[in-house]
C-alpha cells in the first residue's frame, strides 16, 4: 500500500516535468561581413558553427550526455549563409536601405559560477543582454590590467529580437582583487564597464541554515526514537 502511494507520487512528479514547454531553436543570421548558425535549447547553446575553423562546435556542459548532429550540418550552415547573404542584399535594396534597429545592451551582470572560496578556481561570468545588432565585444581587466584568455558564446536571440552574449573568465579569487568587464557595442559611444570586487562578503558563508537543519533533524530523530521506545514498551505491557 505504502509502496503504491510512493509510486503514484513519483509518477506525478515525472508528469509535471514532462509538461514543461521546452524551446529548441535553430538560427541562421548574417550581415555583410559576419554570420551565425546555431542550435539552442532553453537559452543554452547546443552547437554553433565556427566558419573560420570550418566546423560545428558543441559547447555542451560536462554534466549532460553529449551528442552531435549528423554529418552535413556544417555544409548546411554554409549553404544557409549564402542564402542569407543573398536575401539580405535583395531585401535591403527592395526596402531602400531602411534604418537599422539599434539597441544598446539593456543589462550587464557580473557573477561567479560557483560560490567564492579564496584561492580556489572559479569562473567569472559577464552576462550581456538586450542589444541589437549582435555582437558585443567583451574585454576583461584584473586590478586595472588587461587580461586575456576569456571566452564568449555566440549571440543568442531573445524573445524580443535582441540578443544575449555571455563571456567567461577563469579566475582564482583572492581577497581584494577587482575584476572588470568592459562591453563594447556599436550603439555605445564608449564601452560600459562593470566591476566585481572579491571581498570578504563574496566568500560563501554557510550561515545558520545547516546548524538549524541539523538541530531540528536531530530533535525530530530523538523524538522518534523516544516515541518508538514508548510504544514498544507499551505494546509489550499489553500482550
Ligand atoms: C569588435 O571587435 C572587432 C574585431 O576587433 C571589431 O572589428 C569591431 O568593430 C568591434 N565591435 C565593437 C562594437 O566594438
Amino acid at each position: 500500500m505504502k509502496m503504491k502511494e510512493l509510486l503514484l507520487f513519483l509518477s506525478g512528479v515525472l508528469c509535471v516535468s514532462a509538461d514543461v514547454l521546452h524551446e529548441n531553436i535553430r538560427i541562421t543570421g548574417c550581415s555583410e561581413s559576419d554570420g551565425e548558425f546555431m542550435y539552442g535549447l532553453d537559452g543554452e547553446e547546443i552547437a554553433y558553427t565556427d566558419f573560420n575553423k570550418q566546423k560545428i562546435i558543441y559547447p555542451q556542459p560536462p554534466f549532460i550526455d553529449p551528442f552531435t548532429y549528423q554529418e552535413g550540418v556544417y555544409e548546411l550552415a554554409v549553404g544557409e549563409q549564402q542564402t542569407c547573404k543573398h536575401n539580405l542584399k535583395v531585401d535591403l535594396k527592395a526596402y531602400k536601405n531602411p534604418p537599422m534597429q539599434q539597441d544598446a545592451p539593456s543589462g550587464v551582470m557580473m557573477y561567479t559560477r560557483d560560490e567564492v572560496e579564496f584561492g580556489e578556481k572559479n569562473t567569472l561570468i559577464c552576462h550581456v543582454t538586450g542589444f541589437y545588432p549582435a555582437p558585443v565585444n567583451v574585454s576583461w581587466t584584473k586590478n586595472g590590467q588587461k587580461v586575456t584568455g576569456s571566452s564568449i558564446n555566440v549571440p543568442y536571440p531573445n524573445k524580443d529580437g535582441t540578443f544575449t552574449q555571455i563571456s567567461r573568465l577563469q579566475i582564482t579569487p583572492q581577497l581584494g582583487d577587482i575584476y572588470g568587464c568592459a562591453v563594447a557595442h556599436l550603439v555605445l559611444p564608449k564601452p560600459v564597464t562593470k566591476l566585481y570586487e572579491v571581498d570578504s562578503a563574496a566568500q560563501s558563508d554557510p550561515g545558520v541554515g545547516p546548524a538549524v537543519f541539523c538541530g531540528v533533524g536531530l530533535t525530530v530523530g530523538l523524538l522518534g526514537v523516544a516515541a518508538g521506545t514508548f510504544f514498544l514498551i507499551k505494546g509489550n505491557e499489553c500482550s
